[in-house]
């Protein structure tokens, strides 16, 4: 495995794979490993010649108030989990070298931000939309792959890729659970321990509505107060917010029909996680299709 810090050499590497004809599978991330990120590393491995891993924490991302010195970082044990995932390159540019200047263009994301995380964090998208950019003309790959997790964040990426013309597949890849059902995140780690027991409820509370659908629940509202209510009873965590929209539309909905995100945020006192579960209800059998 190569590290790569430099862009003008990334994009020499990368050049010179694409003359040979060879596929580029590329996974961004911020770092911190977990297995959801490993599952996508997995995947671009099997899809593609060369697999490219990006670390870099992007300052463009995070608010004022938002934790972007909190965020966790370990570039040794990193290193040494994408080595054993036969990964091909791995990118860690410097802040200085993404943003040597304060940016003079940025990308701003015109639709399906003022829903779910881009209401609580503006210009955050406008952030991951600026920076996959970059890093898109740097790896230039062919294929690129996320995690269901941050649903908004393939859609919004989706609508990027779709208008900008970008030569590039997304691939969305399902979430990866812990065993009481935590999704896997990089914040996990800064959970007190009694906010990590209290942390399962947000997966339940997510079941929970799925099986009212199933018995024919197809009031939003109603959902969201079943969601709600389960949080509030069994955790100390403030709601960011609870909400079902249509899927990747990311448009309110009066009744429930077609495919549709039932997604949460909440605030533990230094970490703030995010769920989701996507359903397609034109399926005879309600299916549950992102987990
Ligand atoms: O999902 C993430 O880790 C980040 O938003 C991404 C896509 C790497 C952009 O910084």
């Amino acid at each position: 495995m190569k590290k790569v810090t430099e862009i003008k050499s990334m994009q020499a590497e990368m050049a010179r794979h694409k003359q040979q004809g060879q596929s580029i599978g590329f996974v961004p991330t911020m770092g911190y490993l977990h297995e959801g990120h490993l599952t996508l590393v997995r995947n671009a491995r099997k899809e593609n010649d060369i697999v490219v891993l990006s670390i870099f924490v992007n300052p463009l991302q995070f608010g004022p108030t938002e934790d972007f010195a909190e965020y966790p970082r370990d570039f040794e044990r990193d290193r040494a989990l994408a080595e054993s995932e036969m990964v091909d390159y791995l990118f860690y540019p410097s802040v200085q070298e993404m943003y040597p200047n304060k940016p003079a263009v940025t990308v701003s994301v015109q639709d399906r931000t003022d829903v779910l995380c881009g209401k609580s964090r503006p210009g955050h998208f406008d952030g991951v939309a600026t920076v996959i950019t970059k890093l898109f003309h740097i790896v230039m790959p062919d294929k690129a792959y996320f995690g269901k997790k941050d649903a908004q964040q393939v859609a919004v990426l989706e609508g990027l890729v779709s208008d900008f013309n970008f030569p590039v597949e997304l691939v969305a890849i399902d979430i990866v659970r812990e065993q009481d059902g935590l999704a896997k995140s990089s914040r996990n780690v800064n959970l007190l321990p009694q906010e990590r027991q209290q942390a399962p409820i947000l997966y339940k509370s997510l079941l929970a509505a799925s099986q009212a659908i199933e018995k024919g629940e197809r009031n939003p509202a109603s959902l969201v107060q079943l969601i709600e209510g389960m949080l509030k009873s069994h955790s100390n965590v403030a709601i960011d917010y609870v909400t079902i929209l249509s899927y990747p539309q990311l448009k309110p909905l009066e009744e429930l029909t077609g495919k549709v995100i039932i997604a949460l945020a909440v605030k533990f006192s230094k970490v703030r996680l995010i769920d989701n579960l996507i359903l397609d209800l034109d399926q005879e059998e309600p299916l549950c299709i992102a987990q």
